[in-house]
């Protein structure tokens, strides 16, 4: 059997000795090494991968997309008519809840004004609002969206979601597709974004939809939080709702070109929490083990997990 690894960005040379030392059995072939033998591919694995790669493998059974989003495999578009799988981990989805939490906590404790306090030697005593004030809208209710929406909720937030179809979540407010976006926006005062990239969700995060959300919170005026990807947003549009009051603040780990631009407005904007697209990085042994597991069942004869569904694009 033989894997084909093309990743962009990061050192292959480690995902090499990770899937050799856990599957010795397997060959393990790289994108870009001058004896490729692409007819021997049975699986690709795959992160910011080369156009056209995958459809030069006559005898591919399916793509392992590195990460939770497929949107990097999705602008292929010699894709073959193999399966795509995305990876859904525990450890994964843990992180991102830890980092939208994070987030959350930041504008409602606000961290921003007590930093600037700190620094100034300043006692100051800010009024704080519980968390029960506080209505949290996130965009996505998959296995990211559902697992933060759980826990902001045991924080006591009002917690709704906006998903495609609608949910049965105790505790939590569904809203559905494109009727019940203003609905949604409209009682939402802390926007997190957990969506995929898809032709529908392109620049989603725009000044229209800001302008749409709740002004009543005990913040004055709405925050938007995004992890889902840099493509979702317009930052044009976030940058003018921040300096005229339409935003009170933003929190990205997600941007349009990354790594973010040195010159960026968005390194020192004083309304913004910026990170640099880490909000839930996969841990590679769970990932390896991930997709070896995967295609060990799926030799066995069972069907595999977590497969995108190629309509949506998610
Ligand atoms: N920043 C980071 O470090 C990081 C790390 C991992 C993932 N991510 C991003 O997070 C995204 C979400 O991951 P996930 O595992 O939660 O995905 P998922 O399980 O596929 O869930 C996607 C959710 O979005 C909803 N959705 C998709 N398109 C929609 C549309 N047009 N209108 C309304 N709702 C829509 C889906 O609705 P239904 O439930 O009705 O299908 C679903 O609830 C990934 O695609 C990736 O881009 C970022």
């Amino acid at each position: 059997m033989s894997l084909l690894l093309s990743i962009g960005g990061w050192d292959i040379d480690a995902w090499d000795r990770r899937f050799k030392s856990f599957a010795p059995g397997i060959r393990i072939q790289h994108a870009g090494a001058s004896d490729l033998d692409l007819s021997a591919v049975d699986y690709g694995v795959a992160w910011q991968s080369e156009p056209g790669l995958f459809a030069r493998c006559p005898n591919l059974k399916a793509v392992f997309s590195l990460g939770a989003g497929v949107d990097h495999l999705m602008r292929d578009p010699d894709l073959p008519d193999v399966p795509v799988l995305r990876i859904v981990d525990p450890n994964l989805t843990m992180r991102m809840t830890e980092w939208v939490t994070l987030q959350v906590l930041l504008h409602h404790r606000q961290q921003s004004l007590l930093d600037q306090a700190q620094r100034a030697a300043d006692w100051r005593d800010l009024p704080q609002w519980s968390a029960d004030e506080v209505r949290v809208g996130i965009l996505g209710l998959g296995n990211l969206g559902r697992d933060s929406a759980d826990v902001l909720a045991r924080l006591g937030f009002q917690v709704a979601g906006w998903s495609r179809s609608k949910k049965q979540i105790p505790g939590l407010d569904s809203f559905a597709g494109a009727d019940e976006l203003d609905a949604f926006l409209a009682r939402t005062d802390i926007l997190v974004c957990l969506l995929p990239l898809t032709p529908e969700t392109v620049g989603i995060l725009n000044y229209d939809l800001f302008s749409k959300l709740a002004r009543t919170g005990p913040l004055g005026a709405p925050v938007i939080i995004n992890a889902g990807r840099g493509g979702q947003q317009v930052e044009a549009d976030i940058l003018r709702a921040l300096d005229d009051g339409t935003l009170h603040a933003a929190s990205l780990d997600v941007f349009n070109q990354e790594p973010l631009a040195s010159d960026s407005p968005f390194w020192a904007h004083p309304k913004v929490y910026l990170t640099p697209h880490l909000a839930a990085e996969s841990h590679p042994d769970h990932m390896c083990r991930n997709i070896l597991d995967q295609i060990a069942a799926y030799e066995r004869g069972e069907p595999f997990k977590n497969r995108v569904d190629m309509t949506t694009g998610y």
